[in-house]
Parts: C-alpha cells; structure tokens; sequence
C-alpha cells in the first residue's frame, strides 16, 4: 500500500515538474522571439537603407488581399495591415505594417508621396520609425514600415475597448499592463531625440503630425517617432475626404488639441509647431488625459 502511494506521489510531482519545464521553456521561447522582434526593428532604423519599391500584387497576397482580419489600425492615411513577409524585403522577426490608402490617390497625391519618400529617405536616426518599402500604384498607394509589437502610444495610455482590440491584433493575447511613469519617460525621450534629430537636419525636416499615436513601441518598451512627413501627402491624398481627427488648414494637417494655435493663425507649421505638440504629447502622456 505505502509503495504503491509513494509510487503515485512521485508520478503526480513528476508530472507537475514537467508542466513547469515546458512552460519555462515557452516562456524562454516567448522572450527570445519578443528580444528578436525588438533588435529587428532597432537594426531596420539603424540600416539608412532607401526604401524599397514593393509591387502592390505581392501586398495584397501578404495582407490575404487586405483582409479586415489583419487589421491593426486606421487613420489619417488609410488603414493599417500587417504581415510577416513580403519577397521584395529581408525577412525581418518583427514583420511589416503595411499603411495603404483606402482611395485611388490621384497624380497629385502620388507626387506628393513621392516627394515625402524622397525627403525621408535621407533621414536616419535609432528612434525614427524607418519607410521600409513603398508602392506608388495609382490604384492603391502602400507604405511599409517594421511592425511595432507594442501598439501606439495612444493605445497604450488610453486602453479604451478599440485600443485593446487593437493591441490583441499585434499579439497580446491579454492586455498588456498600464505603462509605468519611467516607462512613459523612455518611449517620450526616445521620440523627442528623434524629433530633435529632424529639426536640427539640413535641411529641416518637420514632422507635422506629432501625437501620442505616432509613437509607436517596440516589445521591449523602446519608442519610434513615426509617419514623418505623412501628414502632408496624406492631406494631398485625402482630398476633400479628410478624417473629422484631422484639421487642415492650407497645407497643414495635424491632429485635433496637439495642433498649435500659431497655426490657425497664421498657417505655418515650424519647429515650435512641432514643439507644441510634443509638449501636447507629453502632457497626455503624463496625465494620461485626453489631448482636447
Ligand atoms: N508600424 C506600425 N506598427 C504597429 N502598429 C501600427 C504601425 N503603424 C500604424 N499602426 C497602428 O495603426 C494606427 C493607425 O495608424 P496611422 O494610419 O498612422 O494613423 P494615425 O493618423 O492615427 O497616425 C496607429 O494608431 C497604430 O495603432
Ligand atoms: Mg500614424
């Protein structure tokens, strides 16, 4: 009888120590994939490589013909997809996003793309989320970037139903926590070193669109200033069909509370502009209140 009990004990710890073992052993495989994706994102920022040109038929069989189901987000620009390869770029651990305008963008628009890609293929800076790729099809202008695992900013402060769902759509499978005070810090000083970097380029490179989601995280918690630049093609993009998010006033796009009120007045965006709005973005950030 006490050997056959003793017997069964040591299955049942046995058994226990097993399940430890493997999931230690997933969590190791979890940590080292979230580590990989994160120093895919950092070498990408880091490779000044110009972006490549993507043919819009090998992005639409990566986004499964830009499938609702690989939604992460939509915006000023058009909507948001993700996808893990794309033949016309280096497999990267982190996989791309790729932005793509919901509208056909006219000779105006893809000029004016063109001329962003231009500009922004010059700058390099480790917090400055990289244009990786680009297809300039008058059917359906895409943009790719590396995929930022951590959600935006924005997403991440405000943990609203939207913002969840969207963060499930980059992996959590539960929410993630709130974000620290020095957590918040980091992303910020990760964003306002990369717009310091833009402003003190020559030429000058404005941002225009600075935001809490514009800044986008990497697993590991490190911030990416993106869509430099955007806010001007995407204005010239969206026509009259602009987002009620956005304002615009002559060639100035911004979005709703980060938008200086120099602006409005006097229609000249600037590096104060771009200060107000990161002054904007850290209130929020801080406060964790809304920009309006
Ligand atoms: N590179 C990316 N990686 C992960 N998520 C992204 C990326 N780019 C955009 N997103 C998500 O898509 C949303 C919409 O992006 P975007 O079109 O830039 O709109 P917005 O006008 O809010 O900047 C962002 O708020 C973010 O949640
Ligand atoms: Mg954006």
């Amino acid at each position: 009888m006490r050997a056959q009990a003793e017997a069964e004990a040591a299955a049942v710890e046995a058994a226990v120590a097993a399940v430890a073992a493997a999931e230690a052993q997933e969590a190791a495989a979890a940590e080292a994939a979230a580590a990989a994706a994160a120093a895919s994102v950092a070498a990408l920022a880091a490779a000044a490589a110009p972006p490549a040109a993507v043919p819009l038929d090998e992005l639409i069989a990566a986004t499964d013909g830009f499938a609702e189901a690989r939604t992460v987000g939509e915006g000023g620009f058009g909507r948001v997809y993700r996808c893990d390869t794309l033949p016309s770029l280096p497999r990267v651990a982190c996989g791309f996003a790729v932005k793509t305008a919901l509208v056909g963008v006219g000779a105006q628009g893809l000029a004016e793309l063109q001329s962003e890609v231009r500009t922004l293929s010059t700058a390099c800076h480790p917090s400055l989320l990289p244009l990786i790729g680009v297809c300039l099809a008058p059917a359906r202008a895409c943009l790719v970037y590396p995929l930022c695992r951590g959600g935006s900013l924005e997403d991440r402060l405000y943990r609203a139903p939207a913002a969840l769902q969207r963060l499930r759509m980059l992996g959590f499978e539960t929410p993630p926590p709130p974000l620290s005070a020095a957590a918040r810090l980091r992303v910020l000083r990760d964003a306002a070193s990369a717009l310091h970097y833009l402003h003190t380029l020559s030429p000058m490179i404005l941002h225009r669109d600075v935001s809490a989601g514009n800044i986008l995280l990497d697993e590991r918690g490190n911030g990416y200033l993106a869509d430099v630049g955007l806010a001007r093609a995407a204005e010239a993009t969206a026509g009259g069909n602009q987002q009620v998010s956005h304002l615009s006033t002559q060639r100035l796009f911004g979005k709703l509370g980060y938008m200086d009120p120099i602006i409005s007045q006097s229609g000249q965006a600037s590096q104060l502009t771009d200060g107000y709005a990161l002054g904007i973005t850290l209130l929020v950030s801080l406060t964790g209140r809304g920009a309006v």
